[in-house]
């Protein structure tokens, strides 16, 4: 008997560096699997990598009409929707706010936040009518301070929390709980390639030596901390944000000289 049998999963990003790490543990733990992502390339391949308890569908999460399909098609293919992994995100081009044009701040703003929103309003009924289940909504280290050269990011990420918690206070009669993650900097693409053109990316501010555990994380470390939250051992866990970041928001460890 594995955790997740007889459970569909829809990941938001499913093919990404975190999203496919999720859905393969998803997959290997008994889930049918839904990959929600813009690139169907990559979402194909993975869903014929994993077999027939897998299923690619290419969502927008900005797009309603877009969600509203992937969501039929979860019920339709597998008979239910009981886990949403609201993962999808992106990073701006880093640069001060006044220089921030107004158009990115509104595309990270829709992906990250209203990606969100419209995920958690499309799918609730879906789980609803599953009898209950789980949401879990990816929003970073970043969500809970501040960080230079990324407002559109860090609001968005802070927004999540808010509407986390909202939606926790809606849907927990229902038996739908809803919480959020704070990765810290995991190895993906995401903090590795220039986020545009010739910018930096965010690994490049960032070395973990000073910290507490002086690793980057790894996408594997965020699914095992998804996996338990979308599972029945948290089912008295609702509202509630878990940071995952090797103890990068303790601050450095201070290593004095030694005589
Ligand atoms: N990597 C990190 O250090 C880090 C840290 C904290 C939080 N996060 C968050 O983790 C999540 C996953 O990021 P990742 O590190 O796997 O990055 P990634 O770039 O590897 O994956 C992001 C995925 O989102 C997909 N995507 C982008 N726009 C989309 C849209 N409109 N609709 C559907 N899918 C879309 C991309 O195709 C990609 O597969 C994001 O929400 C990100 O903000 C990442």
């Amino acid at each position: 008997m594995n955790r997740f049998d007889n459970q569909t999963v829809l990941v938001t990003g499913g093919t990404g560096g975190q999203g496919s790490s999720h859905v393969r543990a998803f997959h290997a733990e008994g889930a049918n699997v839904v990959i929600g992502d813009i690139d169907a390339q990559r979402g194909a391949a993975l869903a014929d990598e994993l077999g027939p308890r897998a299923h690619f569908t290419r969502l927008d999460v900005t797009d309603e009409n877009s969600w509203s399909a992937a969501v039929l098609v979860a019920e339709r293919v597998f008979g239910a929707l009981n886990v949403l992994v609201n993962n999808a995100g992106v990073q701006n081009p880093p640069a001060p706010i006044e220089k921030t044009d107004q158009a990115t701040w509104s595309r990270i703003l829709d992906i990250n936040l209203t990606g969100t929103f419209l995920g958690i309003k499309v799918a609730a009924p879906a789980l609803r009518r599953a009898a209950g289940g789980a949401i879990v909504n990816i929003a970073s280290t970043m969500g809970l301070g501040g960080t230079a050269h990324y407002a559109p990011y860090v609001a968005s990420k802070w927004a999540v929390r808010g509407l986390t918690r909202t939606a926790a206070l809606e849907l927990g009669r229902d038996h739908i709980r809803v919480n959020t993650i704070h990765p810290g900097v995991i190895s993906t693409s995401f903090i590795h390639e220039p986020a545009a053109g010739t910018t930096a990316a965010i690994g490049d501010f960032y070395s973990p030596e000073p910290f507490a555990i002086p690793r980057l994380g790894e996408p594997i470390d965020v699914t095992r901390l998804l996996l338990f939250l979308t599972s029945s051992e948290a089912s008295f866990i609702t509202g509630s944000e878990y940071v995952i970041d090797g103890g990068l928001l303790l601050g450095p460890v201070l290593q004095p000289e030694t005589a």
